[in-house]
């Protein structure tokens, strides 16, 4: 979708579709206009309760000539007071939304005109943008019904203005780039995104943004000494391999962030097998990779000046006469053996070496994303990402980017107490306790890999994707990390 800016009136804008904003208790400047423009049709539907503004809410009216725009799509944002950045994403997510079902290609939005925050129209653009999505490169049925969006106008206040809203909102237009990578690397099944496709997905995002980019195959991964990673491989065909991905945008000696996310394309638990309902969704394992990507993607696209590394330990987790079993010890990079008493618990052991292995690039902040615990969709549902760490100021950090993106994360404790159930009889560490506050264990288990570093884990599981349709998030793939980790990254600078 194109992303333009004018400086039109929206009474005065020629447009196949208009959205504005309403207000549960005020009926503003704007409303008031196009109510006059159309003879009183706004305020009879206000006053009839047919449409009240709730946030969520959207109405289409055709204007019959009244107006420039051929349509009016009216979108709820509550009451005046409750108005904030997330409120905004929602309702320029809605608004996308209801265009899609009305087959609206391109439209025009006063959205954040209904609101004097200062980034109003970031975040009208990053909701509007991230509510067109769509995944459906695999119907091959009614080709002709497709849509895709083809333009949206943002509406700004004052001619002076256009420049500067203009460049914002191709920085917006640079991180949804980020995002749908994101989506789309989990979107797509797990016979299609493998190890392999993981490793050409960076290669490919290396070659066009100027990146470094390094894949380890299974040969160099055992000169390492990755033997945890390689353990997890062992089962699938397909063999598991370490991608790095190098973006120099800061100073040659400035020491870089780096960020590790699991990247297993499918988790069929192993040898310690899953029951088969809802086994499908374990295509998403590699969601914390694909943040990383898109991160990385959006990163350079913005051309952040700051070093920034992306890892990516990938693996399919499949039961095989080679799979690695349990009772087996694997003697991971750092040395540390580990005895494995859940094939399931896959993702702490590919996260081990990988998290090790970021040490060498002395990261100013490690930080990992992954789906890691089904535990911690039990702890916080599907509205925050777990949020762990050793570093409390790294911690607050996020949590700040969490508010500010709209991406909540949520911390929980990593008190040295948790670990008394992880230590094995046979070997150092066990890759799995009992059930109860598994969440924290396993970060506790990541936490004994990250030497000196300033480190924070986000556990995913809840948050990548979503079963049911949200305001800027269609059902599926979410993309979470990217708004988050760019925020973040952008907030460090200041
Ligand atoms: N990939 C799963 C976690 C997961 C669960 C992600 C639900 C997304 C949605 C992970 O590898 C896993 O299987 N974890 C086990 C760990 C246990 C065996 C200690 C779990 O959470 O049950
Ligand atoms: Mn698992
Ligand atoms: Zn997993």
């Amino acid at each position: 979708m194109k992303i333009d800016i004018s400086g039109s009136t929206p009474l005065e804008h020629a447009t196949p579709a208009l959205v504005i904003g309403c207000f549960e208790d005020e009926r503003d400047e704007l409303f008031q206009g196009c109510d006059a423009a159309l003879q009183g049709c706004l305020g009879r539907l206000a006053d009839s309760r047919e449409f009240t503004g709730r946030p969520s809410t959207s109405r289409l009216l055709h204007t019959l000539g009244k107006l420039p725009a051929e349509r009016l799509l009216l979108v709820g944002l509550g009451k005046r007071g409750d108005l904030g950045y997330e409120r905004l994403r929602q309702a320029a997510g809605n608004a996308s939304q209801a265009l899609r079902s009305a087959r609206v290609s391109s439209f025009s939005s006063a959205l954040h005109l209904s609101c004097t925050l200062p980034k109003s129209l970031e975040a009208v653009a990053v909701g509007a943008l991230m509510g067109s999505y769509s995944f459906d490169l695999y119907k091959t049925k009614e080709k002709e019904l497709r849509f895709a969006f083809q333009a949206m106008t943002l509406l700004v206040a004052s001619e002076a203005d256009i420049e500067k809203e203009r460049a914002r909102a191709e920085r917006c237009r640079r991180l949804w780039e980020g995002i749908r990578l994101a989506r789309d690397l989990v979107s797509h099944p797990g016979n299609v995104v493998t190890p392999g496709y993981l490793a050409q997905a960076a290669r490919e995002l290396a070659g066009r943004n100027g990146l470094e980019c390094r894949v380890y195959e299974s040969d160099e991964l055992e000169q390492l000494g990755m033997n945890a990673l390689l353990g997890v491989g062992r089962g699938a065909e397909e063999p598991p391999r370490l991608i790095v991905l190098q973006y120099h945008g800061g100073a040659a000696k400035g020491r870089p962030v780096v960020l590790v996310g699991k990247g297993i394309t499918f988790d069929s638990g192993g040898i310690s097998i899953k029951p088969g309902p809802g086994m499908e969704e374990m295509k998403t394992d590699m969601a914390g990779s694909a943040a990383v990507l898109g991160t990385m993607e959006a990163a350079a696209l913005l051309q952040l000046p700051l070093n920034l590394i992306g890892i990516i330990p990938t693996a399919e987790n499949m039961p095989d006469g080679k799979a690695f079993k349990p009772g087996d010890v694997l003697t991971s990079l750092s040395g540390t053996t580990i005895e494995i008493t859940n094939t399931d618990a896959e993702g702490r052991l590919i996260l081990c070496d990988a998290l090790h292995f970021a040490q060498r690039y002395k990261p100013a902040a490690l930080i990992d994303l992954a789906t890691l615990t089904g535990a911690c969709v039990i702890a916080l549902g599907h509205e925050a990402s777990g949020l762990l760490g050793n570093d409390q100021r790294l911690v607050d950090a996020l949590k700040r980017a969490g508010e500010e993106s709209g991406e909540r994360v949520w911390q929980l404790p990593l008190w040295e107490e948790y670990g008394e159930g992880m230590k094995s009889d046979i070997a150092d560490l066990k890759n799995a306790g009992s059930r109860d506050g598994g969440s924290i264990k396993a970060a506790w288990f990541l936490k004994q890999f990250v030497g000196d570093s300033r480190w924070a884990h986000l556990d995913i599981a809840g948050t990548a994707w979503s079963d049911k349709a949200r305001p800027y998030s269609p059902r599926g793939a979410t993309g979470v990390g990217v708004r988050l980790l760019i925020e973040y990254l952008e907030q460090r600078q200041q």
